[in-house]
């Protein structure tokens, strides 16, 4: 079968479940696709560190960029390494060349959006094909929530948007909450288990939960909210006494993230901490369990619930991606249309 050579910026947690998929489902791929899926290349920083995963033979691990982006046998390119400075460079320079990108990166999108979608129109205005760029990884992990609003929602009017939309923190709070783990023995275990961002501040901080918050609202309400409008508290000032309160009450805490036509042609959003009593849906998802519930005049009410973090849930989404991208299927709109009568407010209190 022909090639789909795949480069990947990346070999950690995400990266390393990716290249174990492709070599474990290769046969499975060739018939669904009509090619032989490679992964060619592995960019990362240390060649020194031991990797958990094989090396696909003929695969070259390397530190320099330029391998992956100079190399024109790539069909695919998969950023998997976080941070918005370098995977920016990265990501913009491989769709110049004309590659077709999957990413991971919610810090990446949610900081460029606006960049991202100009680069793509720009370069697909002088195409035959388009470039693809595809990110259903990049939020609610393992969870299909992006294509779903890209193709699901499309003749339907959200009204809110709302769940548990970081693996890392919603593991944390069961572990503090159930077993009675410290703030610091629950984040370490969460490190571990690989959920938590390279900065776990970004977790812990909620600011990755509204990261893909800010995503969410583009894709549901065709907005592009500026991240820091909106109003964003994380778990860090959670304490034991808080838990014994909220398991006094019937109930426990949940770092949520809500986005919500508040009126007509108005969204409001925040994301925070939240005390959920046992009767609500949200009680009731622990660990790395994400769940987002989305508010629709067509469908009402529609949650979908899965793993939101974690090697193979992630890779599990990237590789959905790579397979549609080398099988030749063609996106809707990455980002869904700019509504123009539309208008986020971010005066949280008045608005809840
Ligand atoms: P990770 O385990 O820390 O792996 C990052 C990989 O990228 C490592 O191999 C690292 O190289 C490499 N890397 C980092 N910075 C680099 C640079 N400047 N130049 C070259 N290589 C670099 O991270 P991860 O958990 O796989 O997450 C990757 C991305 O997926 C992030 O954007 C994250 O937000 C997103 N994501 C993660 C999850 C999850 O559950 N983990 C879920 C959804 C989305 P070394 O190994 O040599 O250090
Ligand atoms: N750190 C993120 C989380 C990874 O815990 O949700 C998945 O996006």
């Amino acid at each position: 079968a022909e090639a789909c050579n795949i480069g990947i910026f990346g070999g950690g947690t995400v990266g390393g479940g990716i290249v174990e998929i492709i070599e474990s489902k290769r046969e499975k791929f060739e018939q669904m696709t009509g090619k032989s899926l490679h992964v060619k290349k592995i960019c990362v920083r240390d060649l020194n560190k031991p990797r958990d995963f094989n090396v696909p033979e003929g695969c070259t691990v390397t530190t320099d960029y330029d391998d992956i982006l100079n190399d024109d046998s790539l069909d695919i390119i998969v950023e998997v390494m976080g941070g918005t400075t370098k995977a920016k460079d990265v990501v913009s320079a491989a769709l110049q060349k004309g590659r077709n990108v999957v990413t991971a990166n919610k810090a990446l999108i949610a900081a460029f959006m606006p960049e991202i979608e100009k680069l793509l129109t720009d370069i697909n205005a002088s195409r035959d094909e388009n470039v693809e760029f595809r990110y259903e990884a990049a939020v609610c992990g393992g969870i299909p929530i992006i294509r779903s609003l890209q193709s699901d929602f499309v003749g339907d009017e959200i009204s809110m948007i709302s769940g548990i939309i970081n693996g890392c923190t919603n593991f944390m709070l069961t572990a503090m909450d159930a077993e009675g783990k410290s703030y610091d023995e629950a984040l370490d275990e969460a490190s571990k288990l690989g959920y938590a961002e390279e900065d776990p501040t970004l977790d812990v901080g909620g600011f990755d939960a509204r990261s893909k918050l800010k995503i969410l609202m583009r894709l549901a309400y065709g907005i592009d909210v500026d991240e820091e409008e909106i109003s964003c508290r994380g778990i860090t000032e959670l304490s034991k006494l808080d838990f014994q309160y909220a398991k006094m009450m019937g109930g426990s805490i949940k770092l949520i993230g809500v986005a919500k036509a508040v009126s007509p042609g108005k969204v409001a959003a925040f994301v925070s901490p939240a005390y959920v009593t046992s009767g609500d849906s949200l009680y009731a998802v622990s660990g790395a369990t994400n769940a987002v519930e989305v508010i629709s005049k067509n469908l009402q009410a529609t949650t979908l619930i899965g793993q939101g973090a974690g090697r193979y849930p992630t890779a599990n989404s990237c590789i959905n991606d790579i397979v549609a991208l080398a099988k030749g299927d063609k996106t809707p709109l990455p980002f869904n249309p700019p509504a123009k009568d539309v208008q986020f407010v971010n005066n949280y209190e008045s608005n809840f």
